[in-house]
């Protein structure tokens, strides 16, 4: 069941989202028509897993720039002296793995990024372990009721980066800073593909506007369940070192799984700006 595009091959991971591609080498600059096949399979498939890329950071953020313009992360201090990398580094010592829980990334900005791609360059030893799992929140608007869908296009919800960044996390926003905090609606209409996905996410979403606190917290947490308990909704990335995944964060929501410990796993991220805000 692969699908050709004119300049490289897609197979899918499952039948609505992520794909494996070949046929491509990231670390050239692409073509003009293989940049419009990778945006084209990227807004299929959303999530694309690239195998056996040799990058350099700057081939990394080239990729990167293929796309738009590079995000600096509110938590990036720079340990990788590169504002536009962030490192994703789990060692037998981390008190946390990044990521460990459904969430899209960095949805407490205005603009949330519109993509982030992941390079993986260092496994646990033994070679797996450390998957990602990718949920299709296109799917999850979908399957729900429709007197479900209409409430819910009614409502905007906040989304507030101390949650993560500081319940999980437990770090600081930088002196004199705070974390971003942003309202976006429930039901969001895809800016390229136009279609309406579901926008909430746990970890960001506080609340919802308009509703008694009893009944923000309920209604976020039978969407939260929703996602969480619908297998149907995810495929899942076994990486390899050197495996790129570059998923569209519009319309995705991703959860790591950390069953590797005490080994330890490296790779960096890119994500690229997102050029509106989210709209229903
Ligand atoms: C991320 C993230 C998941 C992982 O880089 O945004 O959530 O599996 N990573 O490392
Ligand atoms: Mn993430």
């Amino acid at each position: 069941m692969t699908t050709t595009y004119e300049t490289l091959d897609a197979k899918p991971l499952t039948p609505h989202i992520g794909a494996e591609i070949s046929g491509i080498d990231l670390s050239s600059p692409l073509s003009n028509a293989q940049a419009r096949d990778v945006r084209q399979a990227w807004l299929d498939h959303m999530v694309l897993v690239f195998r056996d890329q040799t990058l350099t950071r700057e081939d990394h953020k080239n990729f990167g720039r293929q796309f738009g313009r590079l995000h600096i992360h509110p938590l990036n201090h720079s340990r990788s002296g590169d504002e536009e990398i962030l490192m994703v580094k789990t060692t037998a010592n981390s008190p946390y793995t990044a990521g460990n829980g459904w969430h899209t990334d960095v949805t407490c900005e205005a603009i949330p990024p519109m993509g982030s791609m992941l390079y993986i360059t260092e496994m646990p030893e033994a070679g797996c372990g450390g998957d990602t799992l990718f949920a299709d929140m296109y799917l999850a608007y979908d399957l729900l009721s429709d007197p479900m869908k209409a409430f819910l296009e009614t409502l905007t919800t906040v989304h507030d980066g101390a949650l993560p960044y500081i319940g999980n996390y437990n770090v600081a926003a930088p002196e004199g800073q705070s974390y971003p905090k942003n309202e976006h609606p429930v039901v969001v209409t895809h800016p390229e593909t136009g279609r309406k996905l579901l926008y909430v996410n746990s970890g960001f979403t506080t609340r919802i506007k308009g509703l008694a606190p009893a009944e923000s917290r309920a209604l976020l947490a039978m969407l939260f369940r929703h996602i969480a308990e619908t297998p149907r909704l995810t495929c899942r990335v076994p990486w390899a070192e050197n495996t790129l995944t570059f998923w569209d964060n519009r319309c995705t929501q991703h959860h790591a799984v950390w069953d590797y410990q005490p080994q330890s796993r490296y790779g960096e991220r890119v994500s690229i700006l997102g050029d509106e805000r989210p709209v229903s």
